[in-house]
C-alpha cells in the first residue's frame, strides 16, 4: 500500500511515522508513507499556499493552485484509490473505515489548514472526507497521522501477533476485555482466578463476557 499525504506543514508527520510500528512498517515495505509538501507546488514568488476569503470573514482560504499541481504531479505515477480530506464536517472515522481502506492500493490525503480549502477542491477533486471527531484540530495533520495508523496496523505482517489487530476494541462492534501482567498479586490486588486457570475455553468465555458487560457499562450505543 502507498498512502501519500499533501500538507503544508510537512514536519508535523516526521514524529508519527518516524517511530515504532509505523516505522517498522515502512522499512519492512509493507507500506510506503510519501509526505508532500505543498510548498513545493507553488507557483507564487512568496509561495503563498492561502489567501483571503471572498466575501470578506475571519481566517485565510487554502489555495486551489498548489493543491492541483501536486495531485496531478502524483496522478501522473499513479491511479488513487481514494482522495480523501481530511475535515471536522467530514465522515465520522471508524474502525469498519479503517478495514475498509486497508484494502486499497493507494491513498492520497490531503490536510486541511486555516480555515480549509477552496470549495471547488471539495467539490471536483475529492472522493472522500474524514473527520476522526466533533472537534476542531489547528490542521489536519494529526487527522491524517490517526487514519494512517489504524489503516497501516491492520495490513497483513505489520503487528507480529497476526491475530492481534482481530481482537482490538470495535473489531466486532464490543470493546475489549481487561488484560493484565506479572505479578500475579500486587499489593494485595489479585489477576482473576480464570487467567490463571490455563482452561482456555472458560478464559474465552470469560473474556467475551467482559467485553459484552464493559460494551454495556461504556458505549451502549455500540449494542443494537
Ligand atoms: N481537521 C481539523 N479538525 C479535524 C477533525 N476533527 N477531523 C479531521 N480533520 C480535521
Amino acid at each position: 500500500m502507498r498512502i501519500d499525504i499533501v500538507t503544508c506543514l510537512p514536519r508535523l508527520l516526521d514524529s508519527p511515522f518516524g517511530d515504532s510500528i509505523l516505522k517498522r512498517a515502512q522499512q519492512k515495505d509493507l507500506v510506503s508513507v510519501c509526505v508532500n509538501d505543498l510548498r513545493q507546488y507553488s507557483t507564487d514568488k512568496h509561495q503563498r499556499l492561502d489567501d483571503y476569503a471572498y466575501g470578506g470573514g475571519a481566517g485565510m482560504v487554502m489555495l486551489m493552485e498548489p493543491i492541483l499541481n501536486c495531485f496531478r504531479t502524483l496522478q501522473s505515477e499513479r491511479e488513487y484509490d481514494e482522495i480523501i480530506y481530511m475535515s471536522p464536517d467530514g465522515e465520522q472515522f471508524s474502525q469498519s473505515m479503517a478495514n475498509e481502506l486497508s484494502l486499497k492500493k493507494n491513498l492520497l490525503i490531503l490536510c486541511g489548514h486555516y480555515k480549509g480549502v477552496d470549495e471547488r477542491i471539495r467539490e471536483h477533486f475529492i472522493t472522500r472526507e474524514i473527520s476522526i471527531g466533533d472537534y476542531v484540530l489547528s490542521g489536519g495533520e494529526l487527522a491524517a497521522a490517526v487514519v494512517s495508523d489504524a489503516i497501516i496496523r491492520l495490513l497483513p505482517g505489520v503487528l507480529s501477533d497476526e491475530t492481534s489487530a482481530l481482537t482490538d476494541s470495535y473489531q466486532d462492534d464490543l470493546v475489549a476485555p481487561p488484560v493484565y501482567t506479572r505479578p500475579a498479586e500486587f499489593e494485595g490486588m489479585k489477576v482473576p482466578d480464570v487467567l490463571l486457570s490455563g482452561n482456555e475455553a472458560k478464559i474465552e468465555e470469560w473474556r467475551f463476557e467482559q467485553s459484552v458487560e464493559r460494551t454495556k457499562k461504556r458505549r451502549p450505543g455500540l449494542i443494537s
